[in-house]
């Protein structure tokens, strides 16, 4: 099936999933400050979905038109389910369905996650569940559960699945992100990758700072694609092309667009204004007086006091 998946130039760059942070809101930042090719939701449980509906997955799969492409990520473990929010997924008109397979928490481990590395019949099945919706499916996973000599193993069954791609963040669930992402293996994957499966894009996760590192790390290894997460708190213009826009004043500015974006896609119910709290510290830093203006921006309690202080302090 051809997909918006054959259409990217290589290497593509992708923003990772990352639960509770790229919400539709933050999204359009990182989309502000300097585009991926591809966006993926925060991951949404098919289980959740089928018993209690929109409730459960609480705004995770908002998504606005002009964030093309887009992946809806869904995680569970009864393959059932998958179908499912799979077709749930493709007449909310999403461009793909990833399958998360790596998530450490205890909560997702219970069915899903990376509990199926353990279990690869349940894997497989849910990757044909998900695949009945008609959207390209991929997987994002870890290299393995307990060690890392279980990714040859683990990633040929993946491989075997026909899939569009398939990401892996380059840690095993028991290492959880404690220690660095073995970038060291990255060969040997492709090297699986193009004798099993050369039409499956391969994506590498974990560690990557920003583009510039991402290509580096392409070019060397021929992956087709770079997912990028934390990079975009150290530095959320990680995804741009253009020479370092990295300033206080460029940073400032993004804040202001961050809290117009919160603006426009939040109500008080789906996303307080306590969630945006966690995002103060990716722009307000490493200038004198930044500490202390971020612990006041700490204590506002809606966007126009945060407006307000942004012009108070004359920034
Ligand atoms: C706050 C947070 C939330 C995350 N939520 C998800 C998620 O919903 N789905 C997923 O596949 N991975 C999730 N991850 C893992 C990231 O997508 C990524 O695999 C990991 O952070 C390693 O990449 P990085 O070093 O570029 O951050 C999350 C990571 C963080 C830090």
């Amino acid at each position: 099936m051809k997909s918006f998946w054959d259409t990217l130039e290589k290497p593509f760059f992708i923003l990772a999933p990352m639960e509770a942070v790229t919400d539709v809101v933050f999204r359009h930042v990182i989309k502000k400050a300097g585009s991926p090719d591809v966006f993926f939701t925060e991951f949404a449980n098919a289980t959740g979905w089928v018993h209690a509906g929109e409730r459960a997955i609480a705004g995770r799969l908002v998504k606005t038109d002009d964030e093309y492409p887009i992946v809806a990520q869904i995680w569970g473990g009864e393959p059932g389910d998958m179908a499912a929010f799979a077709q749930y997924c493709a007449a909310q008109k999403f461009d793909g369905i990833d399958i998360n397979m790596g998530c450490p928490a205890k909560s997702a481990i219970k069915s899903g996650g990376s509990a199926l590395i353990l279990k690869p019949e349940v894997a497989i099945a849910s990757i044909a569940a998900a695949k009945t919706a008609g959207l390209p499916v991929s997987v994002k996973t870890r290299l393995g559960y307990s060690t890392t000599e279980e990714w040859r193993s683990w990633l040929t069954t993946l491989l075997e699945q026909n899939i569009a791609a398939l990401t892996i963040h380059l840690r095993t669930k028991k290492e959880m992100s404690k220690v660095p992402a073995h970038h060291e293996l990255i060969d040997d994957i492709k090297q699986l990758r193009d004798d099993i499966a050369p039409h499956t894009l391969l994506i590498i996760n974990g560690d990557v700072r920003d583009r510039a590192h991402g290509l580096e790390l392409a070019e060397r290894s021929g992956v087709d694609g770079v997912m990028i997460g934390r990079g975009v708190f150290a530095n959320p213009f990680a995804f741009s092309q253009l020479p370092d826009e990295h300033t206080k004043e460029s940073l400032i500015e993004l804040l202001r667009y961050h809290l117009d974006m919160y603006d426009l896609y939040s109500d008080d119910t789906s996303r307080p204004y306590d969630t945006l709290k966690r995002f103060f510290k990716i722009y307000i830093r490493d200038f004198d007086g930044a500490s202390e203006l971020r612990d006041m921006f700490m204590h506002t309690k809606s966007t126009t006091e945060a407006r307000l202080l942004l012009k108070n302090s004359k920034l």
